[in-house]
């Protein structure tokens, strides 16, 4: 089997590459990456001299680098985005550009090849926001309510993915989650964010209330997940995945991670708040755990603690980054 793994060298796509070639080691797999700033080639070093490892650098939105690296491919997994909502809100038309068109190119591609699964990975965000005291949770019938430039442009590539089902027959599957943490999350995210401030000595910035809420999902059973779908998911659906938070607010998040690295609560800054912030995220999984026999192999607090300690090990990875062009974005967006 051959894989072509977009937006391979980012967070989740690092985590999928790395999943899929220790548990299907037989299996071709192609990373097809821009390396925007997001992207970071270091995250793959243990795969790198493996001969059924291919990265090619390239952009989505190129029609003629997507057709090339298209041939032969049998299972498209599409990871490659702009991803950060508060980069959406000052810079938009990237993410249009990106998520959107890049998206129907990879379509195209795909339908002209013939590929035989082309697997979309989505965001719980395109539902919109929920209410604090809302229980209703998001599931696969929900109507689309995307409310920032990022949530509004993965729903445009959703609405694509699944217009190419119906129009040329495309085999596709979508997966919706929600928010993924663990190794390799760019720091620029609340839970890495938090997690290196405090290694260096700086404040956890909490916009707003800090009661927003978000269902968060760790990288590893997200992974499994889209490889659940793959095998077993039916052609032309939808499946949500989500974690097991029992609903803690942003502050609660930051409270646990000060915890585990002895800092006391003197250590969280509240920060003006974001344009337009969806109050409360919420997925109902009980689909793709019926259906598929999906679950989260452990509680949010136990992968909390293996996420703390990774960027413990770690201080290498994320310093690199913190110290080199992430650095201006941080000064603009939390001023100085
Ligand atoms: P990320 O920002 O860490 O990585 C994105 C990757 O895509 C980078 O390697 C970047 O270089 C690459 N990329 C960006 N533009 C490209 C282009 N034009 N052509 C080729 N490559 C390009 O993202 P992530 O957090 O790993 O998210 C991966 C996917 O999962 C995205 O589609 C995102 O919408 C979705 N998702 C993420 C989360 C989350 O919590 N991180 C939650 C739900 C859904
Ligand atoms: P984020 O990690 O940016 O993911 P998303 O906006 O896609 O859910 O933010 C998660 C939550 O944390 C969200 O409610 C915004 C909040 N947040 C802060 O309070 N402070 C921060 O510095 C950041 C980056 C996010």
């Amino acid at each position: 089997m051959k894989l072509l793994v977009t937006g391979g060298a980012g967070f989740i796509g690092s985590n999928f590459v790395l999943y899929w070639m220790k548990n299907h080691p037989e299996d071709q797999v192609i990373n097809f990456d821009k390396l925007t700033y997001a992207g970071n080639l270091e995250n793959l070093k243990e795969v790198e001299n493996n001969p059924n490892y291919t990265f090619v650098h390239g952009d989505i939105c190129d029609s003629g680098t997507v057709d090339k690296a298209m041939e032969g491919v049998d299972i498209v997994v599409h990871f490659a985005a702009e991803t950060h909502v508060d980069r959406s809100i000052t810079g938009p038309a990237v993410f249009i550009n990106t998520n959107v068109m890049g998206t129907q190119v990879l379509l195209d591609a795909a339908a002209k090849h013939k590929v035989k699964r082309f697997h979309h990975v989505s965001t719980d965000e395109v539902f919109g926001s929920l209410e604090l005291e809302d229980s209703s949770k998001f599931n696969e019938r929900t109507s689309y309510n995307p409310r920032s430039p990022y949530a509004a442009s993965k729903a445009g590539s959703d609405h694509l993915v699944r217009a190419y089902h119906v129009t040329y027959g495309l085999p596709i599957t979508i997966t919706n989650c929600s928010n993924n943490f663990g190794p390799y999350m760019f720091p620029e995210k609340l839970i890495p964010l938090a997690i290196t401030n405090v290694l260096e000595d700086k404040k956890i910035p909490i916009y707003g209330d800090g009661l927003y809420v978000r269902d968060w999902l760790y990288v590893e059973d997200h992974c499994r997940a889209i490889d659940l779908v793959l095998s077993k998911g039916k052609v032309g659906e939808t499946y949500l995945v989500g974690g097991m938070t029992a609903l803690a607010p942003n502050i609660e998040i930051a409270k646990k991670i000060l915890k585990l690295l002895g800092k006391d609560e003197s250590s969280i800054e509240f920060v003006k708040d974001r344009p337009g912030h969806d109050r409360k995220y919420d997925v109902d999984w009980s689909r793709i755990k019926n259906e598929l026999g999906w679950e989260p192999l452990y509680s949010f607090d136990e992968w909390l603690e293996k996420t703390v300690n990774w960027y413990k090990e770690n201080r290498a990875w994320w310093g690199r980054i913190k110290s080199g062009a992430y650095k201006a974005y941080y000064e603009k967006q939390y001023g100085g």
